[in-house]
């Protein structure tokens, strides 16, 4: 399930990484309508599956595009066994335990494991059996599948027709995110997670690039455009910080019963021995009495990190708003609908000034050494923190070309991680801390 940085590497190199060149709009925070809720009718994946289109059978170098990337994602990508998966044994007993007759005829299971649209929405040759499959991320068909091959088509005009933005950063975060984190409307919550459904994490630069079927090159930038691999992490980050803030909103106390969504929660603040103590001292934590089990903030804690270098007049402000919804969840339902209101205005704000950063080399490298910093005095505790803070530590430092020579402490932070049941925070902060020395303090 994780994702080893020498994979990383690999199809990072196949990016090649821009530095500092940024363009601003790409990254501006828009909300489009994601292809599920839209209006337009999906045509399946089959439609886009001929050989003169996306289906042949090797990459056209010549082409502005590979050519093949139904072949890619039929043979390649998980998306289109998504729905299949719902079939194994593991699904089987999941579905058994729920209580469902079985997972994929299951509405909350094909929700998130395939393009779920409703029929009307399904044209002749839409099959639930694609899984995730192309107009799951790149919009319903049904207006631009004729114009989008016409010599004059802009990918302005595409989108007019109802192309998603996949390769703008905030929209392709609230796509991706929307099924790896989930939305209000679909949630993997503990109920599913305690069946045996695999814990979800999600990071989108480093998930975009293990599930490529295109090159970022001269003319993709010139159709499109690419703002590079660190403002897109950042933009990613944002957008499920609010994305989180959405479902805590909806989810967190809609169920009946004395507990609420325990899903929204750190998973490892009940799921541990009782032998290792593991009392926060955490700055982001503060106010929280002990035994408090604590939201997952993965992504808020990480956003106050980018905060720090990226939108310096709010990181105060975003630090305590984050302390007072940590405090709020000790209240109730009101309390925590103000404290997340709150924090998803700071947030809108910062993510203007994540769009407008310069991410020179100088500055990625401040933002790591922060990473280090807080890191080294065990910031990122709980689990899913310190995967985000690994993958962001690994992502940076490919973007400062530094891959070969920080590899060893690189696997080193990967190991900490490697068996989820065996995590400890003291060893992943003394990784951080080690790591921090050898990059310079
Ligand atoms: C909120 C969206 C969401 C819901 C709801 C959901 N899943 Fe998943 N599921 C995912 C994602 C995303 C992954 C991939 C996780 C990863 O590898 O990072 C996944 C992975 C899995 C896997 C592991 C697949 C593999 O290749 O090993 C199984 C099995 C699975 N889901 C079954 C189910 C079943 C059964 C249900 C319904 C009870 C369900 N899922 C509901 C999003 C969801
Ligand atoms: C899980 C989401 C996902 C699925 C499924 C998916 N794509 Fe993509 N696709 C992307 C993303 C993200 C990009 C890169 C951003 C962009 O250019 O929009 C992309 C880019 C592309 C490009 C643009 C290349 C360029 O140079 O402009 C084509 C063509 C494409 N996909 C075709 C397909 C086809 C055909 C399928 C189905 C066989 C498919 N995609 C399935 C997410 C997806
Ligand atoms: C409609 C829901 C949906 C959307 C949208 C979606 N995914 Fe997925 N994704 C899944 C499911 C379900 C799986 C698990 C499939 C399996 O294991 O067979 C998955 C698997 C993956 C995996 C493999 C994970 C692993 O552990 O190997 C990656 C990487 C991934 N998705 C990236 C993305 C990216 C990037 C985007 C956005 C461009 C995206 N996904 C959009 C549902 C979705
Ligand atoms: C508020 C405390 C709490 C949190 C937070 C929590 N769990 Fe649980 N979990 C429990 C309890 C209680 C059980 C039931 C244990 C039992 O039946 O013995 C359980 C059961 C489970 C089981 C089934 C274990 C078994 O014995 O079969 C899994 C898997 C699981 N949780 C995963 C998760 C994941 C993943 C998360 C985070 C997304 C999470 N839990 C968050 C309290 C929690």
């Amino acid at each position: 399930m994780w994702k080893q940085s020498k994979q990383y590497a690999a199809a990072f190199r196949l990016l090649a990484v821009i530095g500092g060149c940024l363009l601003v709009s790409p990254l501006q925070a828009q909300t489009p309508e994601l292809p599920r809720y839209g209006a337009d009718r999906h045509l399946g994946a089959s439609s886009c599956a001929s050989a003169q289109c996306h289906g042949a059978v090797r990459n056209y170098e010549d082409s502005h595009i590979w050519r093949n990337e139904y072949r890619v994602w039929s043979r390649e990508d998980p998306h289109s066994k998504a729905y299949s998966v719902l079939k194994t044994k593991a699904s089987r007993k999941m579905a058994a335990y729920l209580g469902l007759k079985n997972a994929h005829e299951a509405k909350v299971c094909l929700d998130c494991h395939t393009d779920y649209v409703p029929k009307e929405r399904r044209g002749r040759k839409f099959r639930i059996s694609d899984g995730v499959g192309c107009e799951a991320c790149h919009g319903g068909a049904e207006r631009w599948i004729k114009s989008h091959t016409e010599k004059n088509a802009t990918h302005a005009a595409n989108i007019e027709k109802g192309l998603f933005p996949s390769e703008a950063p905030p929209s392709r975060a609230l796509l991706c995110q929307s099924c790896h984190y989930g939305d209000k409307n679909r949630f993997a919550t503990h109920a599913i997670m305690a069946a045996g459904h695999p814990r979800l994490s999600f990071e989108l630069d480093t998930f975009t690039l293990t599930q490529v079927h295109y090159d970022i090159d001269k003319d993709y930038r010139e159709r499109k455009s690419f703002p590079g691999n660190v403002p897109t992490w950042a933009a990613g980050i944002a957008r499920n910080a609010l994305q989180n803030l959405e479902v805590i909103d909806n989810l967190l106390f809609a169920k009946p019963g004395i507990f609420p969504e325990i899903a929204l929660f750190d998973c490892h603040a009940c799921h541990h021995a009782m032998d290792d103590r593991r009392m926060s001292r955490r700055v982001t934590t503060a106010g929280l009495p002990p035994g408090a089990i604590r939201l997952n903030d993965s992504a808020l804690v990480m956003l106050y990190v980018i905060s720090l270098h990226v939108s310096p007049a709010q990181s105060d402000a975003c630090l305590s708003d984050i302390h007072a919804l940590h405090r709020a969840t000790q209240s109730g339902r009101k309390a925590v609908l103000a404290a997340s209101a709150k924090l998803a205005t700071r947030i809108s704000a910062i993510q203007k000034d994540i769009s407008r950063f310069d991410y020179s080399p100088a500055n990625i490298a401040a933002l790591r050494k922060t990473l280090f910093k807080l890191g080294g005095k065990g910031e990122f505790r709980d689990y899913s923190g310190a995967e985000q803070a690994t993958m962001a530590v690994d992502l940076l430092t490919f973007a400062l070309k530094q891959e070969d020579k920080y590899q060893r402490q690189l696997d080193r932070l990967y190991k900490v991680l490697e068996k989820e049941s065996d995590y400890s925070p003291p060893e992943f902060a003394r990784a951080m801390r080690d790591f921090g020395v050898a990059a310079g303090g």
